[in-house]
């Protein structure tokens, strides 16, 4: 009989995604480690609503010592792997702690769960890994072809899961999501930089001419399709989780400008990010088989995450003052003005 999955060790449980998912798995009934490094991206406040719900290791997924001890007193079934460094731009500028915590991490928690014989292992890919795509969309055969240092480590650490997998048997699950958006989100990314820029009355950048096309999922969706899998899914296999719903990054800053009031003359189009993907699009019909689907429209979703920033604008108003003094020390680096 398969043993019941009961413990679930969750690697950047701090991060906006990461911690979704921890906040559902515990109100579902899961016993729950966090293992967070907390990076400037990382806070524990997201799960404030759950002190003492939960264990927490403030420990580097690089230090593969620490993390053979934890896995060897905690006795996890499932290690659920969101840890990551996730900000394009930052990898464009020195891919060095992507490389570290992206590839390395992650061979690192392979290895620790093959010593102690872990059952299951879910790693959080992305879609990113198949770079773009001007029409079409990718199914979980589709080759890898990332286009940018963030989108490359992710592409090596699935890959090397994958090797894992083919290599050992080794129990894995692999899980490609499109673009989150929601409450919680670190102020660096599209979707809270707008809401926050255009709160202050200042000038929203849009990267080239705003033609991006993303495909935007609600991040409780996201963490929801990810709790299905890892009870549904099939071991050795990769499944995409994406809304459907594609909106051109110009019309996406427009949308959000209405929900906060502000008019669109706040957007300045700014030089684009260099080797920026045009396109991503994914085929999710293999997880919809699972029996998901996202509850969440792009409208309501906006919506509330344009509340909550306004309800919770004490904790982006810190990470704002740390994101000032990186980008002004990186400039200064560069020679340039911000
Ligand atoms: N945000 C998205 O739109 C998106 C889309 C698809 C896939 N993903 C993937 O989902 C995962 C989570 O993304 P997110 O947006 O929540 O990221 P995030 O940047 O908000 O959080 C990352 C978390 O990992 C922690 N971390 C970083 N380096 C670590 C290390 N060396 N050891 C331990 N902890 C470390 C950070 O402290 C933070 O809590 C990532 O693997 C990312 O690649 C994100």
């Amino acid at each position: 009989m398969r043993k019941k999955i009961c413990k679930l060790l969750i690697t950047g449980g701090c991060g906006f995604i990461g911690s979704a998912f921890t906040r559902q798995a515990i109100t579902s009934g899961y016993k729950v480690v966090v293992v967070d490094k907390i990076t400037y991206a990382g806070d524990e406040a997201r799960l404030r609503d759950f002190k003492g719900k939960y264990k927490f290791y403030k420990t580097d997924i690089c230090n593969e010592k620490k993390i053979s001890e934890i896995v060897k007193n905690e006795k996890p079934d499932v290690i659920i792997h969101f840890a990551a460094e996730t900000h394009v731009d930052r990898s464009i500028l020195d891919a060095r702690a992507f490389i570290d915590t992206n590839v390395s991490g992650t061979q690192n928690l392979i290895n620790v769960s093959r010593k102690f014989k872990i059952s299951k292992f879910v790693h959080i890919s992305t879609d990113e890994i198949y770079g773009d795509s001007k029409s079409g969309t990718f199914t979980e055969t589709s080759q890898l072809k990332p286009s940018n240092p963030y989108s490359a480590t992710k592409a090596a650490a699935d890959m090397l899961v994958k090797a894992a997998i083919r290599t050992y048997n080794f129990p894995a699950i692999i899980i490609r999501p499109s673009n989150n958006y929601g409450p919680w989100q670190y102020p660096e990314k599209l979707v809270p930089v707008v809401i926050l820029k255009a709160l202050n009355n200042q000038k929203v950048p849009v990267y080239g001419v705003g033609a991006q096309i993303r495909e935007w999922l609600f991040v409780e969706d996201c963490a929801r399709g990810i709790r299905l899998i890892l009870k549904k899914g099939k071991i050795g296999e990769a499944y995409n989780i994406g809304s459907y719903f594609e909106k051109k990054n110009l019309d996406t800053v427009k949308r959000i400008l209405k929900e906060v009031g502000k008019p669109e003359d706040l957007i300045k189009f700014v030089q684009d990010r260099p080797g920026h993907d045009f396109r991503y699009s994914l085929n999710c019909e293999k997880v919809r088989k699972l029996g998901w689907r996202p509850k969440v429209n792009f409208e309501s979703g906006i919506k509330e995450t344009v509340k909550w920033y306004l309800d919770n604008l004490g904790w982006t108003k810190n990470k704002l003052t740390v994101l000032q003094k990186y980008w002004k020390l990186v400039y200064q680096k560069k020679g340039s003005k911000q």
